[in-house]
């Protein structure tokens, strides 16, 4: 048996395309596009390539994009006024600032100081309890992305068994939230899970989010079940998600790949949420 590809690159493309036709709608009621500020401090060179990319796709969608490039040196005080002033710019629907942020900044202090209503990254713990407790609010990108894979592929998730594999606040918690208010039975597996292929050998749904390349055996994985690889390991120069993938296509259902899976998921979800946020906050 060969797994089928989930095709989240031809996803992504469809839903940018949905955002952006929906942009001049916007546009005509509150004369101004949706805008979208994305932080950058520091110039570590994955963000930078992921701003680059965020900038070109929100432009591409109809949005304003503004983006603010700080040195790697910014004072933890300069980075907190300019989520200020963000906060404050009613020409700004969301704010993004990108993750990790040089180690002398308190993350956590920068996250709490974005306005909840233009957290379209929905790291912000009002929109994490929000979404815990079944309030609407911003959803992360990565794990909506994944969801929306889910559901595309299998329907109603109503009764199903799902495993995720991770516990952060980005990817692995959220993700375990939306899956229980889609109805599924979930586990939440991490590193100091026992027996972990017990687990996933009872899932019809599997997450994996660990950050260890080709982690996830196909041998570990329940025959059809649909596995969601969020994994995005450098290997030998070659981008491998944390799905062992020759072995899990030969038993399982579906299988996103790495790349062209759920990568370009999430800068779509981002541009999704900041038209919402323009709604939201123009109304
Ligand atoms: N770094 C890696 N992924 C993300 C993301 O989704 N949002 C932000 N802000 N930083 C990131």
């Amino acid at each position: 048996m060969t797994a089928e590809l989930i095709d989240g690159k031809a996803f992504a493309a469809g839903l940018r395309a949905r955002v952006a036709a929906q942009v001049p709608t916007f546009q005509a009621a509150a004369s101004r596009a949706p805008g979208l500020a994305v932080v950058l401090v520091g110039e570590d060179p994955a963000s930078a390539v992921y701003v680059r990319s965020k900038g070109k796709q929100t432009r591409e969608a109809g949005m304003e994009s503004f983006e603010h490039r700080l040195p790697a040196d910014t004072g933890q005080d300069d980075l907190l006024a300019l989520v200020e002033q963000l906060n404050a710019d009613p020409a700004v629907d969301g704010i993004l600032v990108q993750l990790p942020l040089p180690r002398h900044i308190d993350e956590q202090e920068v996250l709490l100081r974005i306005s909840p209503d233009k957290d379209v990254d929905g790291f912000h713990p009002v929109n994490a309890g929000r979404l815990a407790t079944g309030m609407e609010g911003f959803v992360p990108c990565t794990p909506l992305g994944c969801l929306m894979l889910l559901q595309d592929r299998l329907g109603d998730l109503s009764g199903l068994d799902a495993v995720v594999i991770g516990r952060s606040n980005i990817v692995g918690k959220p993700m375990a939230a939306l899956l229980t208010q889609a109805s599924c039975t979930v586990t939440v597996a991490h590193s100091r899970t026992r027996d972990l292929a017990s687990h996933v050998a009872r899932a019809d749904i599997v997450v994996a989010a660990v950050g260890r390349a080709n982690f996830v055996q196909g041998d570990w994985i329940k025959p059809g079940a649909t596995v969601i690889d969020v994994g995005i390991n450098r290997v030998e120069g070659k981008l491998v998600g944390d799905v062992d993938f020759a072995s899990a296509m030969r038993v399982a259902g579906a299988v996103t790949p790495v790349p062209g899976g759920v990568g370009p998921m999430t800068i779509a979800c981002l541009l999704r949420n900041t038209l919402v946020a323009a709604h939201r906050n123009a109304g």
